[in-house]
């Protein structure tokens, strides 16, 4: 069997959508996940106490294996967005073998339209389950002077993303369909805005791209990972991001669903490797208990990394440092639908920061 590498997942994009999910028959990783679906919808009496309880007994391993009806959630990709997904393939991470490292300064080799400056040596930003990309390419856009790569495990959102960025590079015009962050929308209810009718519009798959390469393109400073971005983690060099954003990860609620949240123990210390001293993690979240259990992660971290050390001094030992002064609108510029859903429903964010301590 020959070993994985950073874009298995990746290359089921190219195919057609969801990971094995193109074949109807019934497998037998199908099954037991109808299985846990089953166990899933079992749990809906599941009482909130339980359900919300952000004390683990244990300590869970990452499950990336997610239940069927998780997969399903968003649906699959249009045939429009399909193209869109190959016409931005340029866009890419390239593939690395088992054991090996993404090169940066390759990857990223490329200059900028703006300024006519070459993209490698400038911080690298990582989103992980960028949705349909809204934070992402706003971010991209905003921070030419940085560079960003995008993990989604969703074919759709991928595809959205995709769509907009085809458009925007057809039109030479970066996508602003963003809603932009301002203190006073902060919280507030707001009647759900109409979709673009543009958005959905079949692009001409036949319009060439007014550069075929990435060189000079508008996204230039943007790399996409369609996969699972934690298991994308062991493929980046050390020390080299400069910020990690979690924005509105699925809260996974039910006692049983904790080991498919984001953040994990493993994830963390993934995270310390590759975040370089003082770079931040930041996450954004509309749930209480999940916020709850990212703080009780980072603090259980900490506290292993001192018994490790077996010293005292508390801030020495601590593997991230809660940062309590923060501008939201450096990492997160827009209000997505799922933030604005949230605000809807009554939820308020929950913002965090962490600075990597080495
Ligand atoms: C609730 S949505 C939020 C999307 C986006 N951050 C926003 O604020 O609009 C969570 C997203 O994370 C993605 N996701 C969940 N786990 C992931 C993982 N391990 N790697 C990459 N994406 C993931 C999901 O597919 C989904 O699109």
């Amino acid at each position: 069997m020959s070993a994985p590498s950073a874009v298995d997942d990746y290359n089921n994009i190219t195919n057609d959508g969801e990971e094995g999910e193109e074949e109807e028959e019934t497998t037998a990783v199908d099954f037991l996940q109808s299985m846990m679906m089953q166990d899933d919808e079992q749990d809906e009496d599941e009482p909130a106490s339980s359900a919300l309880s952000s004390t683990p007994s244990a300590d869970p391993q990452y499950n990336p294996k997610k239940p069927l009806w998780w997969k399903k959630i968003s649906g699959r990709p249009t045939k429009s967005q399909k193209r869109s997904i190959e016409a931005m393939s340029q866009f890419r991470l390239p593939r690395v073998d088992y054991g090996s490292f993404l090169d940066w300064e390759e990857i990223f080799a490329s200059t900028t339209p703006q300024d006519n400056t070459n993209n490698a040596g400038r911080e690298i930003w990582l989103e992980i389950g960028f949705g349909t990309g809204d934070n992402l390419l706003a971010s991209a856009h905003q921070h030419p002077d940085r560079c960003f790569v995008g993990a989604e495990v969703h074919t759709s959102g991928i595809g959205k993303l995709s769509q907009r960025m085809h458009r925007a590079i057809l039109q030479s015009q970066h996508w602003t369909g963003y809603t932009v962050f301002t203190p006073e929308r902060s919280n507030q209810p707001q009647t759900p805005e109409q979709p673009d009718p543009e958005e959905d519009e079949e692009i001409d798959s036949d319009t060439p791209l007014p550069d075929s390469t990435i060189s000079n393109n508008l996204y230039s400073n943007l790399r996409i990972y369609g996969g699972d971005g934690v298991k994308l983690l062991p493929y980046i060099p050390t020390s080299s991001l400069s910020a990690v954003l979690i924005t509105f990860p699925d809260p996974f609620p039910k006692q049983r669903q904790i080991p498919y949240r984001v953040v994990q123990t493993q994830t963390l210390l993934a995270l310390h490797r590759i975040l370089k001293h003082a770079g931040r993690l930041f996450v954004a979240t509309d749930h209480e208990g999940h916020s709850q259990w990212c703080r009780e992660k980072v603090h259980q971290v900490n506290t292993n990394a001192r018994q490790q050390k077996q010293e005292q001094q508390e801030q020495q030992n601590q593997l991230f440092v809660s940062v309590e002064d923060f501008d939201r609108t450096e990492w997160l510029p827009v209000i997505s639908k799922y933030e604005q859903k949230g605000w809807n429903e009554g939820r308020t964010t929950h913002l965090s920061c962490w600075q990597v301590v080495k």
